[in-house]
């Protein structure tokens, strides 16, 4: 896994707006995964104002939300189609069509994450994930395996626990649906952010940790071209040894 570290937040948020431009321009087929979260928030605002600017276009892409909580009500803020919507999609010049969600509250959810990998084709040409302070991806969490689809998974306590902080409410989802770790693995470019201090020690594991499912952001080490952007906080424990 390639580790690119930056000074400030702002120019880790510039640095992965900029390389995603080049990605859309390069390939405007550009089929990306994208989570929810606080992490990407400042990224999700940069590529909304490039649009606006006229710097890029997301028109012939399209975009696959990473995962969905179970449980909630369809008008809850908190859904991640829900915040996906209002932080990127709706602001930028995707048509609506070509934003895929997953649907929890689905009769049948086996045959509806089915149809999802089928719509997922040949794979991701680029894949964004935040990590979990458990080092889960996506809602894939310690111990799911490196081969799981698309699927239904219950959340460890401790997401549930940090998951509060996207909710005006306490009844926290317990389930969600999320793209399975073959995906994410099998894309062709994965980007791991991870900002702040509290991400530190959970970088610190998944770089110099050993690789396996314990751990899920560790098997990106294993990943011909996953890239790990870290700002100063995020980066604080590591050394020199870890560039
Ligand atoms: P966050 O979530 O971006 O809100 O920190 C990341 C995660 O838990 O997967």
């Amino acid at each position: 896994m390639n580790v690119l570290r930056f000074d400030s937040a702002t120019q880790w948020t510039q640095a992965i707006a900029s390389l995603w431009r080049d990605r859309l321009r390069s390939n405007p087929n550009l089929k990306i995964c994208l989570p929810s979260g606080i992490t990407p928030v400042d990224v999700y605002a940069e590529m909304s104002r490039s649009v606006r600017a006229g710097l890029v276009s997301f028109a012939r892409s399209s975009i696959f939300a990473l995962d969905e909580f179970g449980g909630l009500a369809v008008d809850d803020p908190g859904r991640t189609s829900r915040t996906l919507r209002r932080q990127l999609i709706d602001a930028v010049d995707l048509p609506l069509p070509a934003f895929h969600i997953l649907d929890p509250d689905t009769a049948d959810i086996s045959p509806h994450c089915a149809a999802y990998e089928a719509t997922i084709g040949d794979g991701f040409d680029l894949v964004l994930l935040g990590i979990g302070l458990n080092g889960h991806l996506g809602m894939n969490e310690p111990g799911s395996p490196i081969d799981s689809p698309t699927r239904r998974v219950e959340l460890h306590d401790s997401t549930v626990q940090s998951s509060a902080r996207y909710f005006a409410h306490q009844n926290l989802p317990r389930w969600g649906l999320t793209v399975g770790l073959k995906a994410l693995l099998g894309a062709r470019e994965v980007w791991l952010l991870a900002k702040g201090a509290a991400k530190a020690a959970i970088v610190r594991e998944t770089l110099r940790g050993e690789i396996g499912v314990s751990n899920p952001a560790s098997l990106l080490r294993r990943h011909p071209n996953a890239w790990l952007f870290l700002d100063a906080e995020a980066g604080g424990l590591l050394d020199a040894a870890d560039h």
